[in-house]
């Protein structure tokens, strides 16, 4: 039976500031159940990074949540005190490794150090037993492959992939019950990202987090780990399905274009360089179009494209729903 671990219902949020207001998500729903791990893909600046951030309940600065719901383990984000959120649900139900977060270890802390303080923020008082603390640390991150003598180091002294690693080994510390990634291969050379990425499909294997929400730009990165991929453009999702029928059978008009542009495929899921990119740019978010915001690039698009936003649609072929006017009449 399937057991859903995190519910999002229309969630939208903004970001306010001397630039106007940019409506990053607007009206994302999905779930993901356990055992899943989820892809989140689109081009830059299609608000999956902002998605991630609302679905934390405690979004960055500047952006703010509009509206919608995010239920973790029945709790709905959005009505718990922030104090909960940073205590009970953070690290706890959900390990959050943010774009860049490699950036965010302390340069003039020892990694052991950080650690400490860090578990002094979530947990709210001074660890009594460090080394007892601190060895627990060591043998999680041995199941990370990283080795005991990485605490007494400072962030300079670690390669970038050993770095991204420390951040997925702090916040995977209490098992949670879901881990969200966001990026977290884009500043790796290859090797590195073929390590980080077994590194999180060996922290499933060995049952430290059983679900994942991977976010990248980079398709064939997403098509090594996760079964189930999502589509985004402008704010939305477009089209949710398998990983494998994003791939071999695509059917909004949006990743159709995405996976063209990918030269091929190879076995493993990895990819040749990008044939080219997709002609025309995203709208702009401080005043996003009434229709379909892929319309204006669309080879496919409809004439009723250009003022109704379309709903879901499932083709008859298929059980993915698609957010495209094109299946209207295949079924809904
Ligand atoms: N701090 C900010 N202030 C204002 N607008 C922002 C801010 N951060 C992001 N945006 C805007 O919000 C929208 C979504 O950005 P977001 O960073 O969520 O996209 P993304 O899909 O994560 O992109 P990338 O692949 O480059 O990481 C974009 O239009 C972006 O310009
Ligand atoms: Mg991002």
């Amino acid at each position: 039976m399937t057991e859903e671990v995190i519910k999002i219902k229309d969630l939208k949020g903004y970001y306010r500031g001397s630039f106007g207001i940019v409506h990053a998500v607007d009206g994302v729903s999905l779930s993901v159940n356990k055992g899943d791990i989820v892809g989140i893909a689109g081009e830059s600046g299609c608000g999956k990074t902002s998605l991630a951030e609302l679905i934390t309940g405690r979004p960055i600065k500047l952006l703010h949540h509009e509206g919608g719901q995010v239920i973790v383990n029945d709790l709905s984000m959005y009505e718990l005190d922030a104090e909960i959120i940073r205590k009970e649900i953070l690290c706890k139900v959900m390990g959050y490794v943010p774009q860049a977060s490699q950036n965010s270890l302390n340069p003039v802390k020892r990694i052991k150090n950080f650690i400490l303080d860090a578990m002094m923020e979530r947990i709210g008082t001074k660890t009594k037993n460090k080394e007892k603390v601190l060895n627990q640390v060591a043998k999680h991150f041995k199941k990370l492959g990283l080795e005991k003598s990485v605490l007494d180091k400072y962030p300079h002294e670690l390669s970038g992939g050993m770095k991204q690693r420390v951040v997925v080994g702090i916040s995977t510390l209490w098992n949670p019950l879901i881990l969200i990634v966001d990026e977290p291969t884009s500043a790796l050379d290859v090797t590195t990202q073929q390590l980080l990425i077994e590194t999180l499909i060996n922290l499933k294997k060995i049952g430290i987090v059983e679900t994942i929400l991977f976010i990248s730009h980079d398709l064939p990165t997403l098509v090594q780990i996760c079964n189930i991929c999502i589509i985004m453009y402008a704010g939305r999702i477009v089209e949710k399905a398998g990983m494998d029928d994003i791939i071999s059978n695509p059917q909004h008009p949006y990743t159709k274009m995405l996976i063209h542009s990918i030269a091929c495929f190879n076995p493993d899921g990895s990819a040749e360089t990008s044939l080219e990119g997709i002609p025309g740019r995203p709208p702009d978010l401080k005043n996003p179009p009434k229709g379909c915001r892929f319309y204006p690039r669309c080879s496919s698009r409809l004439e009723k494209c250009k003022e109704n936003y379309p709903p879901f649609f499932i083709p008859k072929t298929d059980s993915n729903p698609v957010a495209c006017w094109l299946y209207e009449e295949v079924g809904d």
